[in-house]
C-alpha cells in the first residue's frame, strides 16, 4: 500500500530511507559534434510504496533520469541512491518497463517471463511460482503458452510487466509503457497497473505523456521543463490509492491537479 503524501514527507524529513533519492544530479552529454545538458539541478526524493509519475516535454530528460536510477548511466554531479545505496552501476534491484515489449519471438509468454528468471539465476521452483501468481496477476491466463504474434500490443505489454516483476523489485521504472497501445486499451491497463502497484507494494517511477494516465496512478506527479530538464513542480494528488477508473477522472481533485499539470506544459505542450 502506499502512503499518504503527508506520512512520506514525515518520513522523508524523518531521515527514513528513501527507495530512491536524487541529490542535486545534472547530466551533460558530450558527443564531438555537440555538448548537451539533459538534465540540471534535480533533486528528487520518493518514499518507499510510493507512485511518482514523470511528465515533461520531449527531449528532457526523463529516459535519461530513469537510467541513472537503474545505474545505466552516471550523473555528471551529484548522487542518486536507491534504498540507502550509491548507484554506481546496473543495479539487479530494479525493474524495467518500456514502451516495446522487446519480447523474443520465438518464446511463449511464460517462457519471456522467465527469461528474467534464467539471466538472474532465480532457484526454478521460486520462478515458476512468481511467473504463475503474475500470469493471474495481469489477466494473462490462457495465453501462457502462446506467442508473441499470437498477442495484442496489450498483452506483449502485460508480459513484458510480469517479466519486469518476476524478481519482486522493490522499484519498478516504466517508461512510456502504454503509449504505444491504443486509447481504451491504455485505459484498462492502466487500472490493472493500479491494483497491481496496491498488491505488490512496489515503489514505481512512471514517465509518461499522458497527463490523465499521469494523475490516475500517482501519488505525485513530477513536472520537467523543456532541456536542460528541471523539476519545474511537483504536484500532490490527494486521491485514495485504490482508484475506480471513470469516478476518479470525475473528481474535482483530479480535475485541478490535471489543469495545474497542463498549465506547467503549456498550450501544445506534452499533453495528450
Ligand atoms: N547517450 C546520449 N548521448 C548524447 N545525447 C543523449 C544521449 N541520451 C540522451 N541524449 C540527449 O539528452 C536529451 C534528453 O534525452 P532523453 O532523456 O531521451 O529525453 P526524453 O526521454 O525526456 O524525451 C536529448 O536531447 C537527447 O538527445
Ligand atoms: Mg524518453
Amino acid at each position: 500500500m502506499s502512503k499518504p503524501e503527508s506520512d512520506s514527507k514525515s518520513a522523508a524529513a524523518a531521515g527514513e530511507q528513501a527507495a530512491v533519492r536524487i541529490d542535486d544530479v545534472a547530466v551533460r552529454f558530450r558527443t564531438r559534434k555537440r555538448d548537451v545538458t539533459a538534465l540540471q539541478e534535480v533533486s528528487l526524493d520518493v518514499a518507499m510504496g510510493e507512485f511518482v509519475a514523470i511528465v515533461g516535454p520531449s527531449g528532457c530528460g526523463k529516459s535519461t533520469l530513469l537510467k541513472m536510477v537503474a545505474g545505466l548511466l552516471k550523473p555528471t554531479t551529484g548522487t542518486v541512491k536507491l534504498r540507502g545505496e550509491t548507484v554506481d552501476g546496473p543495479r539487479h534491484d530494479i525493474g524495467y518497463v518500456f514502451q516495446r515489449a522487446a519480447l523474443l519471438e520465438w518464446r511463449s509468454a511464460r517462457r519471456n517471463i522467465l527469461l528474467q528468471a534464467e539471466m538472474r539465476k532465480m532457484p526454478g521452483d521460486r520462478a515458476k511460482a512468481r511467473t504463475a501468481e503474475l500470469i493471474e496477476m495481469t489477466g494473462l491466463t490462457g495465453f501462457e503458452d502462446a506467442l508473441p504474434h499470437e498477442l495484442s500490443g496489450g498483452m506483449q505489454q502485460r508480459v513484458a510487466l510480469c517479466r519486469a516483476l518476476l524478481h519482486e523489485p522493490p522499484v519498478l521504472l516504466m517508461d512510456e509503457p502504454f503509449g504505444a497501445l491504443d486509447a481504451l486499451t491504455r485505459e484498462q491497463l492502466n487500472v490493472e497497473m493500479n491494483r497491481i502497484w496496491r498488491e505488490t507494494g512496489t515503489t514505481v517511477l512512471l514517465v509518461t505523456h499522458s497527463v490523465a494516465e499521469a494523475v490516475y496512478l500517482a501519488n505525485r506527479v513530477v513536472v520537467m521543463s523543456d532541456r536542460p530538464g528541471t523539476i519545474r513542480e511537483i504536484i500532490d494528488v490527494d486521491l485514495p490509492a485504490e482508484r475506480e477508473y471513470t469516478p476518479t477522472l470525475a473528481k474535482p481533485e483530479f480535475a485541478s491537479v490535471a489543469a495545474r499539470i497542463r498549465e506547467l506544459l503549456g498550450a501544445g505542450g506534452a499533453a495528450d
